[in-house]
C-alpha cells in the first residue's frame, strides 16, 4: 500500500505501463503485459491525467488533435469549471487558413478566436490545449504537425507551437508548464475531485447544500497528506453518505 496523494493525477514522477504503453509513450525496458509502476525518465513528458493516451485520444476528432476539447475537458475534469455550452452552428474549424500553405490546427483555430463573442470562452478553453499540442491525435509526442500521407511528419512540415496565455496573463509553453500551473491551481483541483467522488458515492447531482460537505472532505484530504484514502473515507464516513 503506497497510500498516495490524490496530487499524483495532476502531474506524477512515475506511470503504470505495459510493454505495450511503454513503446507508445517511449520508455525503454519494459517487457511484458502486466501493468507495473514505472518511473518517468527524463525527457519523457508523462505523468499525471493530462499525459494519459487515453484523455489525449478521446479528446481528438480520429485525425486531428482538438484542443479545444483538450481544453475543455481539462476545465471540466481537472479544475472543475464548466466552459458553458458551445454555440449552436459554430460549425468545424476552419480547414484552410489564406496565405498558409500548411496551416496547422492552432493556426486554423485562431481565426475564430479572434472575434469577441468566440474569444469571451474560447480564450479561457483553448490555451489549456494549445500546452498540449505536442501530443498527436493518438496522444504520441510529436515536434512537429504531419501533413504528410496519413497525417506523416515530412521534413518541412511546421513546428508544434504549445505556447499559450492563461485569461490571468499566466504565460504556458507546453504541457510541463500546464501542469506546473495546474497544480497552483490545486483548490479547484481537490474541491473538482471531491465533487466527482460524492457525486459518484451519492449517485446524484449535487446542490448548494452539499457544498459543505464538499469543502469539509477537501480540507480533511489536506490535512492528511493529500491522500486518496482520506478523502474516501472521509467521504463514506459523512452524514451525506451515512443517510443517503
Ligand atoms: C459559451 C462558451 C462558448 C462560446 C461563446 C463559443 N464557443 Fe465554441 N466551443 C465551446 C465549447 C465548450 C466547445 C467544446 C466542444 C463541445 O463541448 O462540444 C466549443 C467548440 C467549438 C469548435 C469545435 C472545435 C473542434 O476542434 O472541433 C469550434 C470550431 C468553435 N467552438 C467555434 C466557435 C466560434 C466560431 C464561436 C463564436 C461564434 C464560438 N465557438 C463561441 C464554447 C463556446
Amino acid at each position: 500500500m503506497h497510500d498516495l496523494s490524490v496530487l499524483n493525477f495532476v502531474g506524477s514522477d512515475f506511470v503504470v505501463i505495459n510493454e505495450r504503453l511503454a513503446r507508445f509513450y517511449g520508455i525503454p525496458n519494459v517487457r511484458g503485459d502486466q501493468f507495473r509502476r514505472v518511473p518517468v525518465p527524463d525527457g519523457v513528458h508523462r505523468g499525471g491525467i493530462v499525459t494519459q493516451a487515453s484523455m489525449l485520444t478521446i479528446t481528438s476528432n480520429g485525425t486531428r488533435t482538438s484542443p479545444v476539447n483538450r481544453g475543455t475537458w481539462v476545465l471540466k475534469n481537472v479544475l472543475g469549471i464548466d466552459p458553458g455550452l458551445p454555440v449552436a452552428n459554430a460549425g468545424d474549424i476552419a480547414p484552410k487558413v489564406p496565405g498558409i500553405d500548411r496551416a496547422t490546427v492552432r493556426q486554423r483555430l485562431e481565426i475564430h478566436r479572434t472575434l469577441p463573442q468566440c474569444a469571451r470562452c474560447h480564450n479561457k478553453i483553448d490555451p489549456l490545449g494549445f500546452a498540449l499540442e505536442n501530443f498527436n491525435a493518438d496522444g504520441e509526442w510529436r515536434d512537429q504537425e504531419g501533413f504528410g500521407y496519413k497525417g506523416r511528419i515530412e521534413r518541412n512540415d511546421p513546428k508544434i507551437n504549445a505556447a499559450s496565455k492563461l485569461p490571468d496573463g499566466t504565460a504556458i509553453d507546453g504541457v510541463d508548464e500546464l501542469q506546473v500551473v495546474l497544480r497552483q491551481r490545486e483548490d479547484l483541483f481537490l474541491n473538482c475531485l471531491a465533487s466527482k467522488l460524492l457525486t459518484y458515492a451519492l449517485g446524484r447531482e449535487l446542490g448548494i447544500a452539499d457544498q459543505p460537505a464538499v469543502k469539509a472532505a477537501v480540507a480533511h484530504t489536506k490535512q492528511n497528506r493529500y491522500t486518496l484514502r482520506s478523502l474516501v473515507t472521509f467521504i463514506v464516513l459523512s452524514n451525506s453518505f451515512q443517510t443517503k
